[in-house]
């Protein structure tokens, strides 16, 4: 069903049978919620997002290309999650989801404008699903349109925010030992030492090579989040914390209690596609219930 959303800006509602749902804008191609069968929303957007072109949102799930981070010349996490994305009437044949109906398939093409910024055509089919059980599905595909016989590169991410209860009661499980490039340390390369992660100050890491799946456990919430990716090799995971978090307008001072991002990246080995070929990326998310703390 597509909607207006906050300040007119058009949106697609999802609805499972099971009550289930998600939002997302054709603006960034962003979702913007999430929520459970009993209507709980799993996803982090500022109170202070003002929700205005050519702002990226803050929070849901942004989509970091052709560049994430300022890995690159382009602008911060690249522009497709500040460009206005269509509903994709053409879509390719998707076959792990093909039977659901819950589902949208959106399209990003280069513009005349963006080709001056990133000088490449390239057609970009982001469909999200929601599964019978709730989950979230991103399915992103990336294609080299370029006539000039010219290969491009890019990095990915699929730019999570978790809402969470508190920071300081959650963990993340497996990334334990894994090692990362740090961005508060001059993306300096470290292997992560001990069990779970854990929060008590800023954190701003891309962990490398990692596992396909990560858990993020909320205690308070008896919830646990699981992300599933492929094509993903990394994982970002960020949060602000205080001093960070009042530097940033569009969060409130505390938001960063609440939020926790993990993402599903494509970071440390750019990718790259000759013309005529296509990359595929894939995140899965779902939250399972706090049975699965038994024992622990
Ligand atoms: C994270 C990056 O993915 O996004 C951080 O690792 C960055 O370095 C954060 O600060 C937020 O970026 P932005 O551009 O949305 O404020």
């Amino acid at each position: 069903e597509q909607c207006k959303g906050i300040n007119g800006l058009d949106k697609v509602v999802l609805r499972e049978v099971r009550g289930s749902s998600a939002e997302v804008y054709l603006y960034g191609g962003q979702v913007t919620s999430w929520k459970n069968d009993h209507g709980e929303e799993l996803l982090f957007v500022s109170s202070k997002a003002p929700f205005k072109p050519p702002k990226a949102i803050r929070g849901g799930i942004p989509i970091c290309f052709p560049q994430f981070g300022s890995h690159g010349l382009l602008e911060q996490h690249g522009f497709a999650r500040n460009r206005f994305w269509s509903i994709d009437s053409d879509p390719p044949p998707f076959p792990t989801t093909s039977s659901n109906k819950a589902f949208v398939d959106l399209v990003l093409k280069h513009s005349e404008e963006d080709t001056r910024i990133w000088p490449h055509r390239y057609e970009f089919r982001l469909r999200v699903a929601l599964g019978p059980g709730g989950d979230l599905m991103l399915t992103s595909r990336i294609r080299n349109m370029n006539t000039d016989g010219k290969a491009f590169t890019f990095t990915f991410a699929y730019h999570n925010y978790f809402s969470v209860s508190d920071i300081s009661e959650v963990r993340i499980e497996g990334l334990e030992t894994m090692d990362f490039l740090d961005n508060l340390q001059n993306r300096q390369r470290f292997t992560e030492q001990g069990d779970a992660i854990t929060f008590e100050s800023e954190v701003d890491k891309v962990y490398v090579s990692t596992p396909t799946k990560i858990a993020i456990l909320d205690h308070e919430r008896k919830r646990t989040l699981v992300l599933r990716k492929d094509g993903l090799p990394d994982a970002v995971v960020w949060n602000p914390w205080d001093k960070k978090a009042k530097a940033i307008p569009d969060l409130g001072d505390d938001e960063y209690k609440h939020m926790l991002c993990v993402e599903a990246a494509a970071v440390e080995k750019p990718i790259t596609l000759k013309p005529g070929e296509e990359w595929k990326g894939r995140q899965e998310i779902s939250a399972v219930p706090s049975s699965y703390f038994s024992g622990q």
